[in-house]
């Protein structure tokens, strides 16, 4: 035991013991539930013991492999030691990491990215089958045999619930301040689902702490490891452009009216270019912000900094190195300001419609009529996955997507004429903004959205192909509602498979 242990419990005292005992527990052909929400608070130490295991078996001709289910995205010690080794079957509900991404698009593991908030019932219904072993990071163990949540809260409770057996990780390394951050709420399964009493983003409903049935834990690793989320990359000019164009619509709509001036709690999605637009959010004039959110970035810590925000409710948080380092060392300054909920509960359609949040995702491609995909590659090459996008975007009070109007270098444009796969169907997708301009979709039919997206969206070298495109639709399509030529609408993504650009 380490000399500094945070297992203050004794009957987990006696359960402590090496990552190497504890995957003695681990079977062949078993699914793991593991803690973890894109990079924060996943298990490390179980994980690459795991992943030696099961290289050591591959070399002596044996397979080893198991399901994994996590709360979404996690670590290098996690997906990434695990995919590179070939050992995963099966993983839901969200990844983005470059060997399980790998592994997936290679056909040598199966993947299917459920909407975030629908993976705790999925598995509380039984319907995906049992969960073997819930392997969970937390902070701390308390005398009475409570946990101390670790950097997300994801589907650990549901997991320690759902397992047959519990392997408990307690990282020294994730700061003591994190106690009393965290709050649980388990939400009962139909017919007796109550309402949700969330009535505001700064609401607190349930527990800070976890529990577990204490003869369910077979083993307690202690580690000292760091969260190894990855790095943004600065905001460039695109970017910037794309939150201007953005901050523009919000002040538009408070002018309106339609928003009070500290706008509806903000969700805001992973990636670059959400964090960009928080960054954009430091100069606008909006101030005592609210977010109602998945995760918490970069530039929400520094909105928190500077009092521009007034609080952040969300599930994990997804932050570069540097600012990771700077959170675990100054986290008792934010406890009062940030809560960290169950996924089911911060992406919890219910309360997304209550409280009208702003859902701003990033996606991969647009149609000209507003069908957004956010996950697939040329139709068939999983990025990451749908993660929250689809939990927020249908219950938010306005859907925001955003998209640099071209990729790889001007090879691809984000606009297209058919979608190649489609997450959110053109009813769920309010506004689209590039660094081009922002369409403001409310009220039109799908030919007035397709001007308006071609008009206002699309990069200039494409934008002649696409009114051609749709001018030509229009002339020979069956139906008038949504013109499309048959033999056509994908040629796009064909060309670039072949050839590599969709310019023609
Ligand atoms: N075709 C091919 N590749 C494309 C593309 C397109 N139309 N659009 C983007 N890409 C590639 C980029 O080139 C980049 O590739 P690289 O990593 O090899 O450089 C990668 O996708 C990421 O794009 P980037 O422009 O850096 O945006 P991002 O970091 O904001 O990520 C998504 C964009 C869509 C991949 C990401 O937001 C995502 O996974 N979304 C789905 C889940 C989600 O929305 N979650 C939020 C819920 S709270």
């Amino acid at each position: 035991m380490l000399k500094d242990s945070r297992v203050a419990c004794e009957t987990m005292r006696s359960k402590v013991m090496t990552a190497e005992e504890a995957i003695a527990f681990i079977k062949p052909g078993t699914t793991i539930g593991a803690s973890g929400f894109t990079g924060s608070g996943y298990p490390k130490a179980v994980p690459l013991a795991l992943a030696a295991k099961i290289k050591e078996e591959a070399d002596s001709g044996r397979t080893f492999r198991v399901n994994l289910w996590t709360g979404a995205s996690t670590g290098p010690e996690l997906d990434g030691a695990l995919a590179e080794v070939n050992g995963i079957e099966f993983r839901m509900p969200y990844q983005s990491d470059t060997h399980m991404r790998d592994r997936i698009n290679r056909g040598e593991a199966h993947y299917f990215d459920y909407h975030l908030s629908h993976s705790t019932p999925l598995v509380k219904s039984g319907a995906m089958g049992p969960l073997h072993t819930a392997v969970i990071e937390v902070t701390a163990i308390k005398s009475d045999g409570r946990l101390v949540p670790s950097s997300s809260a994801g589907n650990n409770q549901a997991w320690l619930d759902a397992a047959e057996q519990v392997i408990l990780e307690v990282n020294s390394w994730q700061n003591a301040d994190l106690e009393g951050m965290h709050d649980f709420y388990t939400i009962a399964p139909p017919p007796n689902t109550q309402p949700i009493p969330i009535m505001k983003a700064d609401d607190r409903i349930g527990s800070p702490y976890m529990t577990v049935d204490p003869s369910k834990v077979v083993a307690v690793v202690e580690t000292h490891i760091p969260d190894r989320n990855a790095p943004f990359s600065d905001p460039g000019e695109v970017e910037m452009k794309i939150a201007a164009n953005l901050l523009d619509f919000l002040s538009h709509e408070v002018k309106m009216g339609r928003m009070p001036e500290n706008l509806f709690p903000l969700q805001s999605g992973v990636g670059n270019i959400a964090n960009a637009v928080l960054c954009g959010l430091m100069d606008s004039p909006f101030e005592n912000m609210t977010s109602y959110t998945e995760v918490i970035q970069d530039g929400m810590i520094n909105l928190l900094k500077a009092g521009k925000l007034r609080m952040a409710s969300a599930t994990a948080f997804s932050l570069s190195p540097d600012m990771a380092k700077y959170i675990n060392d100054h986290m008792h300054e934010f406890q009062d300001k940030m809560i960290l909920r169950p996924q089911d509960v911060s992406n919890n359609p219910e309360v997304i419609r209550r409280l009208g949040c702003i859902a701003m995702n990033s996606l991969i491609e647009t149609d000209i009529y507003g069908n957004v995909n956010s996950t697939h590659v040329m139709g068939s090459r999983v990025m990451n996955g749908i993660g929250g996008s689809g939990d927020f975007a249908r219950s938010a009070s306005i859907s925001v997507f955003m998209t640099p109007s071209t990729a790889k270098g001007g090879a691809i444009s984000a606009i297209v004429p058919q979608a190649c796969h489609v997450d959110h169907g053109s009813q769920d997708v309010r506004v689209i903004v590039t660094e081009q301009g922002l369409a403001d979709l409310r009220g039109l039919s799908p030919k007035q959205r397709a001007e308006t997206i071609i008009r206002n969206c699309a990069h200039p070298d494409y934008r002649p192909a696409l009114l051609d495109y749709y001018k030509r639709a229009r002339d020979v399509s069956v139906g008038q509602h949504t013109p499309v030529i048959l033999d056509e609408a994908l040629s796009w993504h064909s060309r670039f498979v072949k050839a590599g650009s969709m310019r023609a």
